[in-house]
């Protein structure tokens, strides 16, 4: 098993179109910041996108480039890290295939989030062979590149061991050609959505990176405060408002320690606190706004920066899938090869 020279970072996102607040503290955020000590490879997961979208999959690709602008706006740097599309890697097809091989149905079948997301999700038919393949595709997304970290949220654990464990039964039937993925986990802050349940694209309760000022405006408006604060001279109390948790996330220490103090002392009312989030968010989000609007403005770019991104990616891929095939005996050149050099 070689070393990386530089540690490598891999991670990916299910091509799920705009990134919300959620994502961005909970994951991009992050990546933004490794690209300055490893060598990163961000991908979108169009594929894995298609394992509950596959009924009508007509957005997937607009959703890929969606979200990649939201990337870049948000500071992923194409010159830095290898920013690439899962299905423009076709050698990650081939190794799902082979992984499928040795990977005993039941790892699948216990993964935690497999049955939880079957009931969730009971608006689709999830009972197919690809979804409960996820986390073998998610497995090859991470070991074709033989990437050492992998920054993800909590909810990635049992996906990251499964892997780890699939490794360890590759490794000991063929060799040892794998690192075993370590996982890199985010601290990740508690994001609310304006109505106080976890920030998530399907609750229709996210604030975007791309939301233009006027949109930020409106989703604060109609932010949870605290329930018992009915007038406007009621005491509010900071610790259970919905709102207070974004100034938690974006205000500096001093705008949250007078927030909270005026809002104690009913100097400071709900909607004028809401005014004032709104634009604290409206000038934190507007640089990355605008860069992601610059490139979804230039479409061809950001075209020719997947593809750049996804040559690269599949050099490295080619070069793990020889080893990978060797490892099997399924290298038929150097088979036919040696016979002639014997013959
Ligand atoms: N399952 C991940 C998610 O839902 C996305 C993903 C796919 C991924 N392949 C990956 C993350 C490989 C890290 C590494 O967020």
């Amino acid at each position: 098993m070689v070393t990386n020279p530089v540690p490598i970072v891999l991670s990916g996102m299910r091509s799920t179109g705009k990134i919300h607040l959620g994502n961005y503290f909970g994951a991009l955020k992050n990546w933004v910041e490794l690209q300055s000590s490893y060598r990163c490879f961000y991908f979108a997961a169009d594929w894995h996108a298609l394992t509950s979208d596959y009924a009508d999959p007509s957005r997937i690709a607009e959703n890929t480039l969606e979200m990649v602008a939201d990337w870049i706006g948000a500071g992923l740097d194409p010159e830095r890290s290898v920013i690439f599309v899962q299905s423009m890697v076709p050698e990650h097809a081939e190794l799902h295939l082979l992984l499928s091989m040795i990977t005993p149905l039941g790892w699948l079948e216990r993964v935690p989030t497999y049955k939880e997301q079957i009931r969730e999700l009971a608006n689709k038919d999830l009972e197919t062979y690809g979804f409960l393949g996820y986390p073998v595709l998610q497995t090859v997304d991470i070991i074709i590149y033989r990437g050492d970290f992998v920054p993800v949220g909590e909810d990635q654990a049992s996906h990251l061991e499964i892997s780890r464990e699939i490794v360890r039964r590759f490794n000991g039937l063929y060799g040892p050609l794998f690192p075993e993925p370590q996982a890199l986990f985010t601290p990740t802050p508690k994001v609310p959505g304006i109505d106080g349940r976890k920030m998530s694209k399907s609750y229709g309760n996210a604030i975007n990176l791309a939301d233009p000022p006027e949109v930020i405006r409106a989703k604060c408006m109609e932010m949870f405060t605290d329930p018992q604060r009915l007038r406007r001279t009621d005491p509010g109390r900071p610790e259970v408002c919905n709102l207070y948790e974004f100034h938690r996330l974006m205000s500096t220490a001093e705008v949250q320690e007078r927030v909270a103090r005026e809002c104690r002392a009913a100097e400071i009312g709900c909607v004028q606190d809401k005014r004032l989030l709104a634009e604290i968010l409206i000038a934190a989000l507007e640089p990355m706004r605008r860069r992601r609007e610059a490139v979804m403005a230039d479409r061809d770019t950001l075209m020719d920066i997947l593809v750049e991104g996804s040559r690269k990616a599949r050099e490295r891929a080619a070069e793990t899938m020889e080893q990978v095939r060797a490892a099997l005996s399924l290298d038929y050149r150097r088979l036919t090869l040696s016979q002639k050099a014997v013959g």
